[in-house]
């Protein structure tokens, strides 16, 4: 398998390289690609590590060179949030960056699964179907927006506030992946009782949980240590889905029915096609259902700004 990380000299790039050289199956390829120029030496760095992984490192204006044959792609390019940032801040710069690499990947690489992590992904994911498409190459099924950040945390704090086992705390969380439209399915959670106010507080936390780190990291960013650890999860399901193991199960952000938006994270089992079934969402609690009412405005405006970057 050869996966390819662009953005690989960044704060979640070299994090999420660092877990990969150490987590792919052995024989498998990481390919990274930045513009920053100190790309092949985080690649020379990481290839110092004894493990049955090949590292390349590739920087420059063209991401071709690492993109060829591979995989799977994951996108961290682009810029992260200041303090008073919110990710729609983002949008000026970043779609542009989604766009120019996605036009690389359509020729380089058009049968690759895709992950999509930088921000802000509602709209960045719909960029870059849009280029896709136009590209003659779109597979819904093969694009992905990599939210397993926003589960991976809700796991982290419904453990810690009801004494479970973290490692084994399963959260779906579904919509999008900014304020309002990350929706974690707390009544979901197998041998848990919440009150009203535990719902609304750890609901809360966990769409706010990015700008925690954000002011924590008081102007030096934004989460990369978390986000790497997300990524790779993300990344190595997509590796052994493709390896053919079956029952592989994350909650993304996609494109599937279009019954809540033409896009929306929701569980999916993953196979050597990348999406292999849609999984329903299952039971809400009325908390959940108008949660998910009030965010589908938003959820909507963000994926009509990435189609129309593209269109108009
Ligand atoms: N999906 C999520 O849950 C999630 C979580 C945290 C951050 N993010 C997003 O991930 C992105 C990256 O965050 P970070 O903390 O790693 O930022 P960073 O600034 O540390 O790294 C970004 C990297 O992208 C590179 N880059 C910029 N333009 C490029 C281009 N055209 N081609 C290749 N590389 C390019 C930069 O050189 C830099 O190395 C941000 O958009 C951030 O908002 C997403």
């Amino acid at each position: 398998m050869k996966v390819a990380v662009l953005g690989a000299a960044g704060g979640i790039g070299q994090a999420l390289a660092l877990l990969l050289k150490n987590q792919l199956p052995a024989g498998s390829e990481l390919s990274l690609y930045d513009i920053a120029p100190v790309t092949p030496g985080v690649a020379a760095d990481l290839s110092h590590i004894p493990t049955d992984v090949t590292v390349k490192g590739f920087a420059g204006e063209d991401p071709s060179p690492a993109l060829k044959g591979a995989d799977v792609v994951l996108i961290s390019a682009g810029v992260a949030r200041k303090p008073g940032m919110d990710r729609s801040d983002l949008f000026n710069v970043n779609a542009g960056i989604v766009r120019n690499l996605i036009e690389k990947v359509a020729i380089n690489c058009p049968k690759a699964l895709i992950g999509i992590i930088t921000n802000p992904v509602n709209t960045t994911v719909a960029i870059a179907a849009e280029v896709l498409k136009k590209a003659g190459v779109y597979d819904k099924k093969r694009l992905f927006g990599i939210t397993t950040l926003d589960i991976i945390r809700a796991n982290t704090f419904v453990a810690e506030l009801k004494d479970k086992d973290p490692q084994k705390t399963n959260v779906p969380v579904i919509g999008g992946h900014s304020g309002v439209t990350i929706l974690p399915l707390l009544s979901q959670v197998e041998g848990v009782s919440w009150t009203d106010e535990e719902v609304t507080a750890l609901t809360k936390r966990i769409q706010n949980a990015g700008t925690e780190v954000v002011e924590a990291k008081a102007g030096g960013g934004s989460a990369t240590l978390s986000m790497g650890q997300a990524a790779a999860r993300f990344g190595l399901s997509l590796i052994r889905a493709l390896n053919g193991e079956k029952e592989v199960i994350e909650c993304t952000y996609v494109e599937g029915d279009g019954e809540y938006a033409r896009f929306f994270a929701q569980p999916v089992r993953l196979g050597k096609n990348g999406i292999e079934e849609y999984l329903p969402i299952g039971k809400l609690s009325d908390y959940e259902k108008q949660s998910l009412n009030n965010m589908l405005d938003v959820l909507r405006k963000d994926i009509i700004l990435g189609e129309e970057f593209i269109n108009k």
